[in-house]
């Protein structure tokens, strides 16, 4: 028989698994030993057991979001992302509302249910710009679900979103400890004002989503731990977790990339501590590893957000390296994509695919 020294005891891995499926937290050493080096039998055993539970509550149906890169500008200066404001290198672009448009209709004909606006903090794209837009959105497809992505913006600005349609908001809390925070951003940007604008986007009842990068420059586990306990305290219904990708002309250009299994351990993981999450297998993770997604549905993901830009754009909204926004990535794709679903006992969910209890009907 072979030694596996990495193992948990089984009576403690089997109690830590037990508690997550009771709805109990493992606590932050149960934690640790969940995230630490597992010998390939418990680690699967993890991913299986998310996988299972993924299929129970979705019927093996994973939901699919049209992806609109509204804008490739911003005034931040992240660290770690290629369209950082002082990237001369980044090729910038701001697509019009008639654009932004156009998008939503070409995916409404491929059936999505759900649009998510994601852009940089781009003072093109103003409150009032961002608030007609919805407005217009919500007026021509009063069934699709609006999602936003486009960073802090004032609690007024939220509510006036909201109040003209959005449904739901990403804004990945990156890591919720504040001296990791404080290296991967400049001084003019917090940890604190993020989670503060998280807050306030659950209070105006969006559906929300936080995350975090796995492998982002400095993090160690206990900035992991943090994230967990962060996301065990805040609920989000969404959770974005993918790897850290180098972008070049960035501080972190020559930074290695995050590691696949601890991004799939994170995503399985979280399936099991909240059973009803929106997870997506990001496009980071597809980026990194060719079966990726496939992977990331596998260990419990549900969720894959097929780019929807107009074409001419694609290449130019570049967070990081070698970014994927072909094949089953793009929303022409969707046959791969349900193929690929196919051929591990899932397919493609359409309709609006909002958190239990959220959202559902016409507005
Ligand atoms: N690698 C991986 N993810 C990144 N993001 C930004 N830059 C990178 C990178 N280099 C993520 C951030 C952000 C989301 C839109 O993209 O977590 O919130
Ligand atoms: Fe801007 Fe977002 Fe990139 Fe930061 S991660 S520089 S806020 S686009």
């Amino acid at each position: 028989m072979r030694e596996c020294s990495n193992n948990i005891p089984e009576s403690t891995f089997s109690a830590l698994l037990d508690a997550l499926s009771r709805g109990e937290s493992p606590g932050r050493e149960g934690w640790r030993m969940l995230l630490s080096a597992l010998d390939g039998g418990q680690a699967e055993r993890i991913r299986d057991r998310a996988f299972e539970v993924a299929r129970a509550r979705f019927g093996g149906g994973v939901y699919i979001r049209g992806l609109i890169e509204i804008s490739s500008c911003c005034r931040n200066n992240c660290y770690y992302c290629g369209l950082r404001r002082s990237n001369r290198h980044a090729s910038r672009y701001r697509l019009t509302a008639e654009e932004v448009l156009d998008c939503c209709r070409e995916g409404a004909r491929s059936g999505f249910g759900t649009f998510v606006l994601q852009g940089g903090e781009d003072e093109g794209q103003d409150d009032d710009w961002m608030e007609a837009t919805v407005k217009a959105i919500r007026a021509e497809f009063p069934a699709q679900a609006i999602t936003l992505s486009v960073g802090e913006r004032s609690r007024e600005a939220y509510r006036r979103f909201r109040e003209a349609g959005a449904d739901r908001y990403l804004l990945r809390h990156e890591t919720r400890n504040d001296a990791h925070y404080a290296r991967l951003h400049p001084a003019e940007m917090s940890g604190a004002h993020r989670r503060d604008c998280l807050r306030a986007l659950k209070e105006l009842g969006y559906q929300v989503g936080a995350g975090m990068m796995v492998g982002s420059p400095g993090q160690t586990v206990d900035c992991l731990l943090d994230d967990i306990a962060f996301l065990e305290e805040l609920r989000p219904e969404m959770i974005g977790m993918g790897p850290f990708v180098p972008a070049a002309h960035t501080p972190f250009a020559r930074h290695a990339a995050g590691s696949v299994d601890l991004t799939l351990r994170l995503i399985a993981l979280m399936r099991l501590r909240f059973p009803d999450a929106l997870i997506p297998a990001t496009t980071a993770l597809a980026t990194l590893d060719g079966r990726g997604r496939e992977e990331g549905i596998r260990s419990g993901a549900n969720v894959v957000m097929p780019n929807l830009s107009p074409v001419a754009v694609r290449e130019r909204y570049s967070i990081y390296d070698g970014k994927a926004s072909w094949g089953s990535e793009a929303a022409e794709g969707l046959r791969a994509l349900e193929q690929e679903l196919n051929r591990i006992g899932c397919h493609i969910a359409y309709g609006r695919g909002d958190y239990p209890g959220h959202g559902g009907g016409l507005k």
